[in-house]
């Protein structure tokens, strides 16, 4: 669908896409990572950057196509530009899911290329596709074929002992000539034996010169770096010679760090609120959550980290961890974890 355009998303809602190109959008973006980038935590996100790109956690091609659609596709309207991340291997299933998440009104489908899960790779999809990049440029191009939203990729620099140097140009020259013209590269490898997938965010190294050498021999392609990168500070300077900075657990748990100040550093454009008015104005969404048969502790468990390093902190965070899955716990929870945050301000 063409960015600037309506669509009715076929649940009822119908919504202004961002005016401005997708591309502009993911000079900055949230990882996508499973049970915790849900629909609470993107929202809460997008009060903190209005133009930061937000990712889903991945869904599979067969759970969108077989599955409860609008739990795992639903989302807020507010949450634009929002890509969905599918995880498969199958591009006929990739193109039927991909044009369910079109209507459902995704700005963008992303194809997992990165997860090392055991329960990921006994489907054959996630990092193991690294070692098939026909079978990815197939996919993608069945996917571009089905929608018409931007469609991306999400990919390691190789697993296990694939010599990164010759696997990742091959991968990104097959695949970009099926079409893509924007890629994620998580800049480590995983190793598909023996390591956990939290192992494999940390042990092995994380090379981001290859990435930059990727960027000088594919210079039309849109590049964005991820790994390991944990302040804005140390995002910038990548955006010199990179087209995107894209930031994961550092996003998550100290969101007030990363995306309070985004809009104005990496997009030009407004201040963005205090950590203060975004719990205010996350109070009515919590309001209508509770309202629909929800439990508190589903958004403000993404909130924890609001007030990381501040005075009252450890009191906001502890306060909601001990009483938000109480039953009937409602915005007062809130109220009064906030309390102790601006106690110690004033
Ligand atoms: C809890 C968690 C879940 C993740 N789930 C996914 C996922 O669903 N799809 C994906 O491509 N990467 C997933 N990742 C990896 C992140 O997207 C990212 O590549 C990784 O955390 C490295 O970036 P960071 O150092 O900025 O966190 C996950 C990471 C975490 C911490």
């Amino acid at each position: 669908m063409l960015e600037g355009a309506s669509k009715n998303l076929g649940c009822g809602q119908v919504t202004e896409k961002t005016p401005q190109r997708l591309e502009h959008h993911a000079r900055l973006s949230v990882a996508p990572m499973m049970d915790w980038t849900d629909r609470h935590c993107r929202y809460l996100h997008r009060r903190m950057s209005k133009h930061a790109l937000l990712y889903t956690e991945m869904v599979t091609a067969p759970a969108v196509i077989h599955g409860d659609r609008e739990r795992l596709l639903g989302f807020n309207e507010t949450e634009h530009p929002v890509a969905v991340q599918l995880g498969g291997s199958d591009p006929k299933q990739l193109a039927e899911a991909a044009r369910i998440a079109e209507d459902y009104g995704y700005d963008e489908i992303n194809l997992n290329c990165g997860c090392p899960s055991d329960r990921v790779q006994s489907g054959s999809f996630g990092a193991i596709l690294m070692e098939t990049p026909a079978l990815v440029a197939e996919c993608c191009a069945q996917l571009i074929a089905a929608v018409d939203v931007p469609v991306t990729v999400k990919c390691r620099i190789g697993v296990d002992d694939q010599e990164p140097t010759e696997v990742l140009p091959d991968f990104l020259a097959r695949v970009s000539s099926a079409g893509v013209g924007r890629f994620t590269i998580h800049a480590r490898k995983a190793w598909l034996q023996g390591l956990s997938p939290k192992e494999n965010r940390d042990i092995p190294p994380l090379d981001y010169p290859l990435v930059h050498e990727m960027k000088a021999v594919f210079p039309h392609l849109h590049l964005s770096i991820n790994g390991g990168i944990e302040s804005l500070d140390q995002a910038e300077p990548f955006l010199d010679a990179l087209d995107g900075v894209m930031i994961g657990r550092a996003a998550y748990h100290t969101p007030s760090d990363i995306l309070l100040d985004a809009d104005r550093r990496i997009f030009g454009g407004r201040v963005g609120p205090t950590a203060e008015e975004v719990v205010m104005e996350m109070l009515p969404y919590i309001d209508q959550h509770l309202g629909a048969g929800g439990k508190l502790h589903h958004v403000t468990r993404h909130m924890l980290g609001l007030f990381q390093g501040r005075p009252g902190a450890r009191m906001w965070r502890r306060y909601l961890s001990e009483n938000a899955h109480k039953d009937g716990a409602g915005c007062d929870v809130v109220e009064t974890a906030l309390g102790f945050v601006t106690q110690q301000a004033a």
